[in-house]
């Protein structure tokens, strides 16, 4: 690849594809998919690998893990086994040529001046495709094992814009700096080298709350997100819509990218019964409700009916569009989020490596034709 200094390639993550493809989840044992299946995902390394170099042949655009630091239980311990994201991220930008990989990070975790090194160093091993991913938290038992205090909901965003200001002076200032914040004070500052090639890494916040938007609209190039009790296509552009209209009320442009939890078989009916299979008749029950009541999400809080929507709905991971179907049905599905607004999806699958073929050969081409993604050689 060659050097550039032109910002604007790395947000559009060096080509011209009008909806980016990414893959989210796969650095966490069973990724985003709730279910006991044999065939559920590793998240090994040599899985990830594998994944990676067969995503950055494939013209896949972005990686994107989570940040997740202990298991949710139930017979499968769902995401139990997880690396780092940013060793993570580092590992595979040494290994791909083209994709962007992001890593995410809980900014109150980990110090900003440490971070922005780490963050550089990523950077200039792939030449300018790290990309990072923040995340304020919510995770009350992850932040226990760190002995850090969870701040409550605003609190967590305003330590997050520290985190943020400290990260871009590092990021920009030639002469050491003094930074004398609420919770951040720090001295003589200074951090070379700089990110690849003079410009900075895309950076997006995952919030869904008004405030995380606020955040992301203010800081951010990106937001992503699943606006709360987000299922439905229609219902997710209401929440795109106001995010850009806020960025441009501010004169700022802030690209929209959400979840998409793909299941694609050659038939409609094959794809529904397997999504069935694992996601509902295969789920693992005991992790979903014990996401749910770490979330205060029970039939006391919220009523019967909506609890067992919430159910169903968890199984697919930490929200998320399901998209189900054949090869035509998915193209429809990522057309309509295109026209709502959306610049791309991070793509969840129950098997990234074995489910990843049929999409490259079968939806890509599609997405093609219609416009979404640029002919490839
Ligand atoms: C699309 C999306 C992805 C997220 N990914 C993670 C994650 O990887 N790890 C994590 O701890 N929290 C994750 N979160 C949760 C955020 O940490 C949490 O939402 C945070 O408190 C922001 O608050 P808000 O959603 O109320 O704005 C994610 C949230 C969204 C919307």
């Amino acid at each position: 690849m060659a050097e550039t200094e032109r910002t604007d390639d790395r947000y559009s993550m060096y080509n011209n594809n009008a909806f980016k493809l990414g893959l989210f989840g796969a650095n966490c044992s069973s990724g985003r998919a709730i279910t006991k299946v044999p065939e559920r995902w590793s998240g090994n390394w040599p899985d990830n690998l594998a994944l990676a170099r067969m995503a950055d042949e494939a013209g896949i655009d972005f990686l994107l893990p989570i940040g997740r630091w202990k298991g949710y239980g139930g017979e499968t311990n769902y995401q139990g086994e997880t690396y780092e994201t940013v060793t993570w991220a580092t590992g595979l930008l040494a290994a791909t040529k083209r994709i962007t990989v992001f890593a995410t990070v809980h900014a109150p975790l980990l110090h900003p001046v440490f971070a922005a090194k780490q963050f550089v160093t990523a950077d200039h091993i792939s030449q300018g495709r790290f990309g990072l991913n923040i995340v304020c938290g919510w995770n009350e038992g992850e932040f226990k094992m760190f002995g850090a205090t969870q701040r409550d909901h605003e609190g967590r965003y305003e330590y997050g814009q520290e985190w943020i200001d400290v990260l871009r002076l590092i990021w920009q200032s030639d002469e050491p700096f003094d930074y004398q914040g609420r919770h951040l004070k720090l001295e003589g500052v200074c951090a070379d080298p700089k990110p690849f090639g003079g410009t900075q890494p895309l950076i997006m916040n995952a919030g869904a709350s008004p405030t995380g938007q606020a955040f992301a609209v203010k800081n951010c190039d990106a937001l992503f997100s699943t606006p709360r009790g987000a299922e439905t296509i229609e219902e997710l552009a209401d929440g795109i819509q106001h995010a850009k209209d806020l960025a441009a009320r501010d004169g700022r442009k802030l690209d929209v990218y959400s979840v998409g939890v793909v299941t694609c078989r050659p038939t409609m009916e094959e794809a529904k019964d397997y999504h069935r299979h694992c996601i509902i008749d295969d789920a693992d029950w005991d992790a979903v409700d014990n996401i749910l009541a770490m979330k205060d999400i029970s039939p006391e809080t919220v009523g019967a009916e909506m609890f067992e929507r919430r159910r169903r709905h968890q199984a697919h991971g930490m929200g998320g569009i399901p998209i189900v179907g054949d090869p035509d049905f998915v193209v429809g599905e990522i057309t309509r989020m295109a026209s709502a607004g959306l610049r791309g999806i991070g793509i969840s699958f129950v098997n990234y490596l074995e489910e990843l073929p049929y999409f490259r050969d079968e939806v890509v081409p599609r997405l093609e034709r219609v416009g979404l993604r640029e002919k490839r050689r």
